[in-house]
């Protein structure tokens, strides 16, 4: 499938470059990626150029995982990266340690759902999330864009070492009103 970019006046989606590997490298040495990601860890440079070169390309070339940059304007530095697993539905989502908090993530969660819900393309109704549990930053992100917590159970998305840990687990509609639904644990 073609790329897509996607942008509001908030943020710009677009295709995590060469350029970017620097950036992708620093920002996976965060600890909280080894608890929470299944990145690789430690993370090297290779690993960044791997991402880039190889595993963002197939993912669309084939459908089958579609990867954003998360800028805050275009040809801006990379700021994160966010993802839709289109097999089984589910974003995932990163965002570098010093651009946190301000709003992007949930921004480009909203961008990419109104896509993938107005788009043909693998007809997705459902988006699902998940996080590891108390990953309140990860719910917070999913609980401002509308998900409902679905509940806590084994993680669908195998971790590093191939356990399914406990995980939050939430679902957005492409019916839902998007406002912030109760019942979250946090
Ligand atoms: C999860 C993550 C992407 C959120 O990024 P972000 O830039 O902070 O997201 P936003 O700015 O859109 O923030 C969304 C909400 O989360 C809140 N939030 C941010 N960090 C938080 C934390 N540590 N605990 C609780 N809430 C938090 C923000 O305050 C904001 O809520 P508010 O608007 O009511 O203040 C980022 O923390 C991250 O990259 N974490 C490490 C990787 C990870 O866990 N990815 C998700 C895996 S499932």
């Amino acid at each position: 499938m073609d790329r897509v970019d996607l942008e509001s006046h908030r943020v710009v989606l677009d295709s995590p470059l060469a350029l970017d590997v620097d950036d992708i490298t620093r920002y996976c040495q965060d600890p909280l990626f080894e608890r929470f990601l299944t990145v690789p860890w430690p993370y090297h440079r290779s690993d960044a150029e791997h991402f880039v070169n190889d595993h963002v390309p197939t993912g669309w070339t084939t459908g089958d995982e579609l990867t954003w940059a998360i800028r805050a304007e275009r040809g801006g530095a990379l700021l994160g990266v966010i993802g839709l697993r289109v097999p089984t539905s589910d974003v995932g989502f990163w965002m570098g340690a010093e651009h946190r908090g301000r709003g992007h993530m949930s921004e480009a969660l909203r961008l990419v759902a109104d896509w993938t819900f107005s788009t043909d393309f693998a007809g997705i109704r459902e988006i699902g999330w998940e996080c590891l549990v108390g990953n309140a930053a990860s719910a917070s992100v999913a609980r401002h864009c509308g998900f409902r917590f679905t509940g806590e159970a084994p993680s669908r998305v195998a971790y590093r070492d191939g356990s399914h840990p406990a995980s939050w687990q939430g679902a957005l509609r492409d019916t839902d009103d998007r406002s912030p639904q109760p019942g979250w644990p946090a």
